[in-house]
């Protein structure tokens, strides 16, 4: 069976922060997270990643999912892969694919067409490479007339070597059994006293094997992040691709400034991004809807022709023709009913609201559930809360609920009730009546001459 093994030692000093280098995001996923997500698609289950600095934030990361091995000394990428052979001797009928945990652009394609050239031309290494303008640090491939005689380090290389533009990406496809036995014959006389993962390609030419390159269309396969600068580098071009391939399937952006939109998020045909829009997570939205401006909407399901203008909504379900916002934080578990309207300074927590219902304004509704076309008046307050226990509050259909009501959970109202304004609801109501709760207002004439004369002495 095919394997992989990913490189993910490294702890990039110049990013300043206590952590391996390949959990930097890119796109809101760590780096180590995309060419893990690569091998998948490419259908490579049985992954190895080998930690190094920091490496129990690797195993917390990755869960139990994956084998991980330790590099403990930090003496090359043949040393870091040489860990794995365990791993490697667990099954040498297939092929493994060698990949850096951080350059985060490895594609399936490349992954899957490289693995046919390795296997049509019976290599025992296939070599991923790019071609760049500035090969500057990169390994060179040297070319012979059967395949390649071999990989040369930046630093150990001759002039002639150096103008060579096609570059070693780190990404190979071994034959595993051919890997085991390679590793084993690495050495560290180099210029950097290191094993290189590289020198297996003149080892196994020396020893009458077969070592091929295969060249990538794609030259981005070999981005990677040394510091932070390179990280928004990668983050701007992960954007950018996004937001190219909802273009192309007809989603309208005046203007990108601000617009973040993950890998996982799916938006349909005819929907309009406003600038300072954040899509995050398994977000999907529908089609003809106007998200943003100044919109966070992670983890959301959001059906057609609904409207967020300034909203930051989490792990909830918005349907159908709802228009939300300006101001509005929609928390988690919630679901929104089609064509409800929410409007500005409303915090909806852990509620259903039922179709055209409208909370419009300055409003908290959290453990709740409320049925259709309800009013809920500026200024209701759920009072969820005792400072102990959270409590529901249960609304019946076309119930009005006056301004200012507190409605004490747990506590019901039944269909088409009516709260007067102010009032402070304490029991269940029955269907159809009204809850009342008020002082009797008095009206004190002449009260503020009054005070103004014992004031002033006037
Ligand atoms: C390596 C290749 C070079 C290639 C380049 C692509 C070698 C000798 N050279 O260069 O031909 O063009 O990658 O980026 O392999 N790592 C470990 N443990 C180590 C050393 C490295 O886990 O002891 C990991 C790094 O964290 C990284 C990957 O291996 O993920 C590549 O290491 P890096 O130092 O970037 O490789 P280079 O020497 O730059
Ligand atoms: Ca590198």
């Amino acid at each position: 069976m095919n394997k992989a093994v990913i490189l993910a030692g490294g702890q990039g000093k110049r990013m300043k922060a206590e952590m391996p280098k390949p959990l930097f995001k890119v796109l809101g996923e760590p780096m180590l997270h995309w060419v893990i997500t690569a091998c998948e698609s490419a259908d490579i289950t049985d992954i190895c990643v080998v930690k190094g600095f920091k490496g129990e934030m690797i195993d917390e990361y990755l869960g139990k999912k994956y084998t991980t091995v330790l590099q403990a000394e930090r003496l090359g990428t043949g040393h870091a892969v040489q860990q794995a052979i365990p791993f490697l001797e667990n099954d040498t009928s297939g092929n493994t694919l060698v990949l850096c945990g951080d350059a985060p652009f490895i594609d399936e394609e490349t992954i899957r067409n490289s693995l046919k050239t390795h296997e049509e031309q019976g290599n025992s290494v296939t070599v991923i490479t790019a071609e760049l303008e500035n090969p500057f640090g990169y390994g060179r491939i040297i070319r012979s007339a059967k395949g390649i005689s071999g990989i040369v380090e930046q630093k150990d290389a001759t002039d002639e070597q150096k103008a060579v533009k096609e570059v070693n990406s780190g990404a190979y496809w071994f034959r595993t059994a051919d890997l085991v036995e390679l590793l084993g014959k690495l050495d560290n006389n180099n210029a950097q006293n290191e094993y290189y993962l590289t020198d297996t390609v003149s080892i196994a030419i020396s020893e009458g094997k077969n070592a091929g390159a295969f060249k990538s269309d794609n030259a981005d396969i070999i981005k990677g992040a040394n510091d932070r600068k390179d990280l928004l580098e990668l983050n701007t071009y992960a954007r950018m691709a996004v937001i190219n391939k909802h273009l192309a399937n007809g989603v309208e952006f005046t203007c990108t400034d601000g617009v973040v939109i993950e890998r996982s998020v799916e938006i349909g045909v005819g929907t309009e991004i406003l600038p300072n829009t954040i899509l995050r997570r398994n977000t999907s939205v529908g089609q003809n809807c106007v998200i943003g401006p100044n919109t966070l909407v992670e983890n959301c399901k959001i059906g057609d022709e609904v409207s967020l203008n300034t909203v930051q909504a989490y792990d909830s379900v918005i349907e159908s023709g709802v228009n939300i916002g300006p101001y509005v934080h929609i928390r988690p578990d919630s679901l929104i009913r089609s064509e409800a309207k929410i409007g500005d300074f409303v915090e909806i927590k852990n509620s259903t609201i039922g179709e055209k219902t409208a909370i419009a304004h300055l409003a908290y509704v959290g453990d709740s559930d409320i049925g259709k076309r309800v009013n809920i008046g500026c200024g209701t307050v759920t009072v969820n809360y005792d400072g102990i226990a959270k409590s529901r509050c249960v609304i019946g259909d076309n119930c009005f609920v006056g301004c200012n009501t507190n409605l004490i959970a747990p506590v019901k109202l039944g269909k088409a009730v009516y709260t007067a304004a102010g009032t402070t609801v304490t029991r269940d109501v029955p269907d159809y009546a009204l809850a009342i709760d008020r002082g009797v207002m008095k009206i004190n004439e002449g009260y503020t001459l009054r005070k103004l004369k014992t004031k002033l002495g006037k």
